[in-house]
């Protein structure tokens, strides 16, 4: 059977359409993740935590801050019991000290040879004269794969006298050199499935708050690194999940900044755990906790492990609970 010529144009014209679609998206301006901002979302005055989340909260135990262990104090029986299993994040003092990469990885060149050619998607940040700070709400403009050298080449010559910089995140490692240079966290990587290990250059910018349903920890080679969380327990009174127009894995708020807490009065029940983790230490981030972190440091180079959660109860859960299991309609 013929087709005609004229759906043959129609079906050219399409996939020209979405061919531009797509360039366009790549090389726009436009971070298309925009954060929605908190002063343009209308909150209405009757929302409540449910009762779901209120029973949690009273039920687990309540962090004031975010305990510290030496790693060689550390077992992974210990692990699995006192904080895996029970959701408790975990500072591990000189986590990655003894790492190759600890004393390798400041220098640039070295990186450089060993990337070598692979592709790492590059993004870079602009602010104007007036914002002291970068921020990723809404502002990134280039991201683009290119290589090591390239990025080193930006970091040093095109900052723009300080109003321009380039960053990467969670680039997985396949070198060999510099996957010797790391070691797997063995009281995770023996008990669950590792799903990325992944290596991030940054310097100091306000990132949004993330969610994700995996095991994180997060090494700090290079710099200091500020975090704040919050406990999934906590989902409501951070605005996730309660507002129609914003997915249900987003919140509108930003936990470095000083909430509005006339407009968003739950908040002020929330517990946010505050840490800074220095060069040398790693951060164990339970699965479903919600991250915003911070660079106190020139420059952060920063190896982040994400594994299964352990819990397929908890993840099916959550699930259920941003598909909306828990309205009454
Ligand atoms: C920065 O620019 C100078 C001059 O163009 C060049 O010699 C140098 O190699 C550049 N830096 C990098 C990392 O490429
Ligand atoms: C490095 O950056 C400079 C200035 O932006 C540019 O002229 C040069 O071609 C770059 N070199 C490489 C190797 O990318
Ligand atoms: C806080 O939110 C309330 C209610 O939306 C608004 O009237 C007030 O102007 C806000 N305050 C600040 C400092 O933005």
């Amino acid at each position: 059977m013929a087709i005609p010529r004229n759906l043959v144009y129609v079906f050219l014209l399409a996939i020209i359409i979405a061919f531009a679609g797509m360039i366009y998206v790549i090389y726009s301006e436009k971070d298309l993740t925009s954060f929605i901002h908190s002063s343009s979302i209308e909150v209405q005055e009757n929302i409540m935590v449910h009762p779901l989340f209120q029973q949690l909260q009273e039920q687990m135990q309540k962090l004031d801050e975010v305990p510290r262990l030496d790693f060689k104090d550390l077992s992974p029986k210990k692990f699995y019991k006192e904080y895996l299993t029970r959701n408790i994040p975990l500072v591990v003092e000189n986590g990655c000290k003894q790492w190759p990469a600890f004393k390798k990885w400041g220098d640039m060149s070295y990186l450089e040879q060993s990337f070598g050619s692979q592709s790492l998607y590059i993004q870079r940040l602009e602010r104007n004269d007036k914002s002291r700070i970068f921020q990723n709400y809404g502002m990134q403009i280039y991201n683009r794969r290119n290589t090591f050298e390239y990025f080193k080449n930006k970091t040093e010559n095109d900052t723009d006298g300080g109003l321009v910089m380039y960053f990467f995140q969670n680039e997985m490692i396949v070198n060999r050199n510099l996957i010797h240079d790391i070691q797997k966290p063995n009281f995770l990587s023996k008990i669950l499935r590792n799903r990325l290990t992944g290596m991030t250059m940054w310097a100091p910018f306000v990132r949004k708050p993330e969610y994700k349903d995996k095991e994180r920890y997060v090494c700090v080679i290079k710099g200091s690194e500020q975090f704040r969380m919050v406990s999934p327990v906590y989902k409501h009174e951070i605005y996730s999940g309660v507002l129609e127009e914003l997915d249900p894995e987003i919140t509108p708020l930003n936990f470095f900044q000083r909430v509005n807490t006339t407009k968003f009065p739950l908040y002020e029940r929330a517990k946010v755990l505050n840490i800074i983790v220095d060069e040398g230490d790693c951060l164990f981030v339970p699965a479903f906790y919600w991250v915003q972190s911070h660079t106190v440091a020139e420059e952060a180079i920063l190896v982040n492990f994400e594994y299964e959660s352990h819990s397929e109860l908890a993840n099916l859960l959550f699930k259920a609970i941003d598909h909306g299991i828990l309205e009454d309609d």
